[in-house]
């Protein structure tokens, strides 16, 4: 019987993803090393949910030490999502790791993939590719971050093996937020400044920086319909948006309103590499999955936040 194999399917969208295709009745395999970037503890959390399966099992180790031989079959579906995500982590010394984990990984996934005969890897890209362009219009390749450089690499190395063969889907995320948030992401970060507590959000900028927010349960969805529509011969990456834009102002006023608290704030310079502005174009991705985002900024924001709150009592 094929599986579905989830790389990083601890993390925030991985476990998400995880949960999703058991729920449609799949095998799946996780792998992901507990990468201690963030707290394992809050990884093993993640898929606490899919661990209860019978259909779920993962393998705890890294994508660049293991052989992946012995896990892939022909037939399988491959949603690469394991990467070392975080745009200001990846300056200075820190490329090394995303050149490691994003990089050499992904090669080793598609070379894998090729040899094993896998029907389809999707690849969890990013809105980082596009840089600093205002509306993307253009659609123009142009990070202006190391992490960016790393999956612009990576969409490149898509290119190669596609030609070899490998049935390859590259999916542009746009700002993921939702239950499970990593806790370097500005959405965790506003709540926990709103919760009791003394932590105090570093506002980078004056909040007027605009981004495409996308619910984590839209992007599963999308993913999936690309790891299973007929897809033959597409070789454009999808922007995967949730259809909505605020600003960081509009969101910190909407987290106040949700939680009914005032944020604890610090002041900080605008962070390098973080872009003025992100739009998605998805009305390829729409047409071509016949997928849509359903999920308002209100309405996900308010499910991010009493996941994180029942998170909160239940480890105090
Ligand atoms: N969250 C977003 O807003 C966003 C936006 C654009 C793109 N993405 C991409 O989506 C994917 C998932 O992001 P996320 O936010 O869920 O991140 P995450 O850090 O929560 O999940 C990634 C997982 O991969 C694992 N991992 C990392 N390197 C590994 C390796 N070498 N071997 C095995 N496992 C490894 C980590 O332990 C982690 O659990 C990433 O590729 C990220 O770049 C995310």
């Amino acid at each position: 019987m094929s599986s579905s194999i989830i790389t990083g399917a601890a993390g925030f969208i991985g476990s998400h993803l995880s949960e999703q295709l058991l729920e449609l009745g799949e095998n799946v395999v996780g792998i992901d090393n507990f990468d201690p970037w963030y707290d394992p503890k809050a990884k093993e959390s993640n898929i606490s949910s899919a661990m209860k399966h019978d259909s779920f099992s993962i393998f705890n180790e890294n994508i660049l030490s293991m052989d992946l031989s012995e896990i892939l079959e022909p037939g399988d579906v491959i949603y690469h999502l394991a990467a070392r995500p975080g745009v200001q982590d990846s300056w200075g010394s820190g490329f090394a790791a995303s050149v490691e984990n994003n990089v050499l990984a992904t090669q080793k996934i598609f070379q894998a993939a090729l040899t094993s005969g896998v029907r389809r890897v999707v690849f969890a890209s990013s809105s980082s590719v596009y840089g600093a362009s205002a509306t993307n219009e253009l659609k123009s390749v142009a990070p202006i971050s190391p992490y960016g450089v790393s999956k612009a690499a990576c969409e490149q190395l898509a290119d190669v093996y596609r030609e070899r063969g490998l049935d390859i889907i590259a999916m542009r995320y746009f700002t993921v937020y939702g239950p499970r948030q990593r806790p370097d992401m500005a959405m965790n970060r506003l709540f926990r400044a709103a919760l009791p507590g003394t932590f105090r959000f570093p506002m980078r900028g004056n909040g007027s920086q605009r981004r495409e927010f996308t619910f984590v349960k839209d992007i599963v969805g999308a993913t999936i319909y690309a790891g299973n529509s007929n897809l033959q011969g597409v070789a454009e990456p999808f922007d995967v948006g949730g259809g909505v834009s605020a600003s960081l102002g509009e969101v910190m006023s909407l987290v106040e309103e949700i939680t009914g608290r005032s944020l604890r704030v610090d002041h900080e310079p605008s962070a390098a590499g973080d872009p003025l502005i992100t739009v998605a174009s998805t009305e390829f991705t729409e047409k071509t999955l016949n997928w849509k985002p359903t999920t308002g900024l209100r309405e996900g924001l308010l499910e991010h936040y009493n996941s994180l709150r029942e998170s909160v009592a239940s480890s105090t």
